[in-house]
């Protein structure tokens, strides 16, 4: 898809990968709205990067129908998603020290990793489909975010895990209920980046845990993660797919 003058929609745009996918976007000409329940933070990176702030809690239905309401009348209907917004509440299951992990550490995590990310493709997939075919092929891309949790299982990890393997699960019956509507859904699963959440997750500055990384021995940046979600958008063969980008990390 030809990204130039398009309307996109980046959740958790404020900050990290989201931010960076931004920068990426904007930089190719798209016009780019950033979907963010922090709108003070949304504020000052559209302002840097010269888009559009939403305010937007993306696990609530009116506020995301809001949110599509504003965009589409400063941007045009959106036709790209990517669906960075999410949350890591890291901890173990149980401990002989703080006995199990609190129940509503999965329920915070759900809400904004899982019924966000589907509450968001549901009620952007809606208004996309209702629009024209771009050159008689493509009417919309989806970028849902993961990450190598999902996949690979770390400790201390279990019901984030839980949620980035929902994500990863939605991806291929996205795909085939929207493929009729010209409608591609792929999912990135990141592994170690260099962002405000990894920082507190890791507790720690991500640069030194990345041990478990191949080559290159660093966390990847932020305009590394736009340039893969740039490349999904244009590639149309791209489509139900879930992509490690993760420099050969196995997380353990
Ligand atoms: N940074 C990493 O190493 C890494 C690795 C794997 C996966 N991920 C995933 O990538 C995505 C982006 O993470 P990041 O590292 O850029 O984090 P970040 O904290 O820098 O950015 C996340 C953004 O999401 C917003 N947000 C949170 N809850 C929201 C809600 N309910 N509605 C709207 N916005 C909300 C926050 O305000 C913030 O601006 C997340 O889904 C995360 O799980 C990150």
């Amino acid at each position: 898809m030809d990204i130039k003058g398009t309307s996109v929609v980046i959740t958790g745009g404020a900050s990290g990968l989201g931010a960076g996918a931004a920068r990426l976007f904007v930089e190719q000409g798209a016009k780019v709205a950033l979907f963010d329940r922090n709108l003070e933070l949304a504020q000052q990176t559209a302002s840097e990067l010269a888009c559009l702030a939403v305010a937007c809690d993306v696990a609530d239905e009116a506020s995301v129908l809001k949110a599509l309401k504003q965009v589409t009348e400063s941007n045009g209907a959106p036709r790209i998603f990517i669906n960075c917004a999410g949350i890591d509440i890291a901890g173990r299951i149980a401990t002989r020290g703080g006995g199990p992990q609190p129940l509503d550490a999965l329920g915070k995590q759900i809400a904004v990793n899982l019924t966000g990310t589907f509450n968001v493709c549901r009620l952007g997939a809606d208004l996309v489909r209702q629009l024209d075919r771009l050159d008689g092929e493509e009417q919309g891309v989806i970028v849902n975010v993961a990450s190598v949790a999902g996949l690979d299982g770390p400790r201390g990890q279990t019901a984030y895990a839980a949620t980035k393997a929902a994500v990863i699960g939605m991806t291929l019956p996205m795909a085939r209920d929207l493929a009729g509507y010209g409608v591609r859904v792929v999912t990135i699963a990141p592994g170690v980046f260099n962002t405000p959440l990894a920082a507190e997750v890791l507790r720690g500055d991500p640069e030194t845990m990345t041990e478990s990384v191949p080559f290159p021995k660093r966390a990847g940046q932020p305009a590394e993660f736009g340039k893969l979600a740039l490349h999904i958008c244009q590639n149309p063969m791209l489509n139900g797919e879930v992509i490690r980008l993760d420099g050969g990390l196995r997380a353990t």
